[in-house]
């Protein structure tokens, strides 16, 4: 693998699912395949899990892990070709990104859309340039669109709890992406990319339930039922993933607010026991319930903790592309 930026950075799923597995069994088994390499992780936005996940994973390699807050300790970077510099960015990412490919192996950036310029965003004009001017491989911590290493994470939860469960050796699971209540524009990124790696892998019955105005980029979607009857596309589920965003077609706006969409104990009843997956962070009580929180359903600390694998697994590929 030579980066990750999208699930067509990778050539079977279910490999890198193993592997990742593997992993969390045996987290050092392969402690000196990082060995003398350096890892810088640049981030344009706040992070939790996927900083501290791909630090540790990259640790678990043997690889030294450099954390850069570029939002708050770097220069303001230029994204702009050819922009004269008289406004507030003062450092070109055409002057920095090379600069970071000579002081590392690999480069992780985190960036967010900005729920403005749909274009813009989904040109993923951010990353194109880290990959472009770098000249080292490139992995992806969250873009404007996608988050692929949270979908792979959430792949190994699911086949790990096919596993664990014993009752998929017959059946493909039923896997619902549903839409919550948030109260600001949040955006697309998760669902998109969950979209798209659940179609990739192809082992699910994949529905996708939404307000009306929410409708997710066909370019994800196309393979999975879209329907807005929350109700029905519950029923049977097998996994529940719950996720806000904002709207593609009104690009950023917040159409609906409405909490009936918000998931509890009470519509997951007509589910299969299915079990409850957020990437977090969460907003309690607005787009999930204490109750369904709190309770034997969910899975989201374990999603969590999976952050690791998913990580490990990746750089790992990664690290043997460049040997
Ligand atoms: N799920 C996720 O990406 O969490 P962080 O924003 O905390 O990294």
């Amino acid at each position: 693998m030579k980066q990750f930026i999208s699930v067509k950075d990778v050539v079977n799923i279910n490999a890198l699912v193993k592997k990742a597995l593997d992993y969390k069994q045996q987290p050092f088994m392969d402690k000196t395949l990082g060995a003398n390499k350096r890892i810088g992780l640049l981030f344009l936005n706040p992070s939790l899990r996927t900083r501290l996940s791909t630090q540790v994973a990259a640790q678990n390699l043997g690889m030294e892990p450099i954390v850069f807050n570029v939002d708050k300790e770097g220069w303001a970077l230029e994204f702009t070709e050819g922009a004269i510099m008289n406004g507030t960015t003062v450092e070109h990412i055409k002057d920095a990104a090379p600069i970071l490919g000579n002081y590392f192996d690999i480069l992780c950036i985190r960036t967010f859309p900005s729920l403005q310029d749909k274009e813009a965003d989904y040109s993923e004009r951010i990353i194109k340039q880290f990959i472009k001017y770098a000249g080292i491989p490139i992995v992806s911590l969250e873009t404007a669109t996608l988050h692929p290493l949270q979908s792979l994470t959430d792949i190994i939860t699911i086949k790990e709890q096919m596993e664990l469960s014993g009752s998929f050796k017959n059946k493909k699971p039923k896997i619902v992406l549903t839409w919550a209540p948030h109260i600001k524009p949040i955006p697309q990124c998760v669902p998109n990319s969950f979209s798209e790696w659940v179609n990739a892998w192809g082992e699910a019955d994949f529905v996708i339930t939404h307000p009306i105005g929410y409708e997710l980029s066909t370019e994800y979607t196309n393979g999975a039922t879209i329907t807005n009857d929350q109700d029905a596309a519950l029923k049977d589920a097998d996994f529940v993933y719950v996720k806000n965003w904002s709207s593609f077609s009104e690009y950023g706006k917040v159409l609906c607010t409405d909490a009936a969409w918000m998931l509890t104990p009470e519509k997951l009843a007509a589910s299969n026991n299915a079990k409850v997956m957020h990437c977090l962070p969460v907003r309690r009580n607005v787009e999930l319930s204490d109750a369904i929180l709190d309770g034997d359903s969910s899975l989201v600390t374990k999603e969590a903790s999976n952050r690791v694998w998913a990580a490990q697994a990746v750089l790992a590929e990664i690290a043997s592309s460049i040997q």
